[in-house]
């Protein structure tokens, strides 16, 4: 039996609610994943049992706290498909946070005047800003790569722009969080390193939706967070090889990081502690791990049937309906976890206000993708995003609360 049955809605107390009067229906899931059961318990469980800071203390909670936190990162490395050996998964506040220590900390040496940063127009702010602000303080250039007329990366662009730049970095989303479109980024990383690249992949919006190998992507560093994969807010990762975090400089200074402390100076830490300055968020990491046991036991392939057939009729139904304008790719293969569309006459905002009284929770606006919008040449669009605990009624209730959307606007 499939595993996305009714029973596994019951592990997400959140769905077990009326909006408005109207059962809820949350379609935002690539805004920030609902929470199941079994990954707030996991954190409950260590933050009432045994509990205590970890690295310092010598007496039994702090060394079981310890073990838990480390065992947690071991766990979740192997998740993403690295290797202990030659792989380092270092903590940090987000996918956010973990692209600005790459970018001020593990890239930045390799950043010269009058380089070139290779970005896509598909990325979400939290891998572009970051790389304006390198730029203007190193005097390199930016480049964008553009999008096919299907919304798909430009990848004879990526190929020429690799060639012609030398960029000293690239970084790309591996799925657009506005667009959907998975890129193929192991291709897109072997192309940059032939021209000698650094690169990087922002892998937060694939966490749920795709299989996320480390070893597989082949980029230098790969950024992640747990929220939008059934794990808590407050904590993200980046995995980056071994020998290139040995050479980079700390990003924080504190406690925890460091060798020795002398009046004058201190020495660093070795990798990981290294990057972790001050007490991390140990539970967080805890439930992040419990999180990806809860993916790992529904496994990709039954994740990846399951979220195609809600997409593909969602999509289809969109289709259907006067003045829609779908963005992303239409091959539903190339495509992951979210549909934006826009209805003409109707401004986005006024589309999900209407969602709302309905029940359905979807997001409206720019989605963190500025450079995105300007290049579809709109404001804003609405976006609906699914999880593993999307049913097709959800669906249902979508369509006719899009319905109710022409009734108010008599399109
Ligand atoms: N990055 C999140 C989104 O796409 C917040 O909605």
């Amino acid at each position: 039996m499939s595993p996305f049955n009714r029973s596994l809605r019951q592990d997400f107390p959140s769905l077990q609610k009326m909006v408005h009067g109207k059962p809820y229906v949350f379609l935002d899931s690539a805004a920030s994943s609902l929470k199941p059961t079994s990954m707030v318990q996991a954190m409950s469980d260590f933050m009432l049992g045994p509990y205590a800071n970890i690295h310092r203390g010598v007496y039994h909670d702090s060394l079981k706290s310890t073990e838990l936190f480390e065992n947690a990162r071991e766990e979740l490395l192997s998740f993403f498909g690295g290797n202990s050996q030659e792989d380092v998964l270092i903590f940090t506040r987000n996918a956010t946070d973990a692209v600005n220590v790459t970018a001020f900390s593990i890239f930045e040496p390799y950043v010269k005047e009058g380089d070139t940063i290779l970005l896509t127009v598909m990325e979400h702010h939290a891998n572009l800003v970051p790389w304006q602000v390198l730029a203007k303080r190193k005097k390199a250039k930016l480049a964008y790569v553009s999008l096919t007329d299907d919304h798909q990366l430009d990848l004879q662009e990526f190929e020429k722009a690799c060639k012609t730049h030398k960029p000293a970095v690239a970084a790309f989303s591996f799925i657009s969080n506005v667009l959907g479109t998975i890129n193929p980024v192991q291709s897109m990383a072997k192309m940059a390193h032939q021209q000698g690249s650094k690169v990087l992949v922002d892998a937060a919006q694939a966490g749920m939706h795709e299989s996320v190998q480390f070893n597989l992507v082949d980029s230098d560093v790969t950024v992640m967070t747990a929220h939008k994969m059934l794990g808590p807010t407050g904590i993200g990762c980046l995995i980056a090889k071994r020998n290139l975090l040995e050479k980079a400089e700390p990003y924080q200074f504190g406690g925890d990081m460091i060798a020795k402390v002398d009046y004058e100076s201190s020495t660093w830490n070795t990798l990981p502690n290294k990057f972790e300055a001050g007490t991390p968020p140990i539970a967080e990491v805890v439930g992040w791990a419990a999180a990806c046991a809860y993916l790992e036991e529904l496994g990709w392939p039954a994740i990846h049937e399951h979220e195609h057939l809600l997409l593909s009729a969602a999509y289809e139904r969109l289709k259907q309906m006067k003045g829609v304008t779908l963005y992303g790719p239409k091959d539903p293969n190339n495509r992951s976890s979210v549909i934006s569309f826009n209805i003409k006459g109707v401004h986005a905002h006024d589309v999900g206000t209407i969602l709302d009284q309905e029940g359905v929770a979807v997001r409206v606006g720019h989605h963190c993708a500025q450079i995105l919008m300007k290049t579809l040449k709109v404001p804003a669009t609405v976006r609906m995003s699914v999880g593993v605990y999307t049913t097709i009624e959800d669906i249902d209730a979508f369509e006719s609360a899009l319905k109710k959307v022409y009734e108010v606007f008599r399109l």
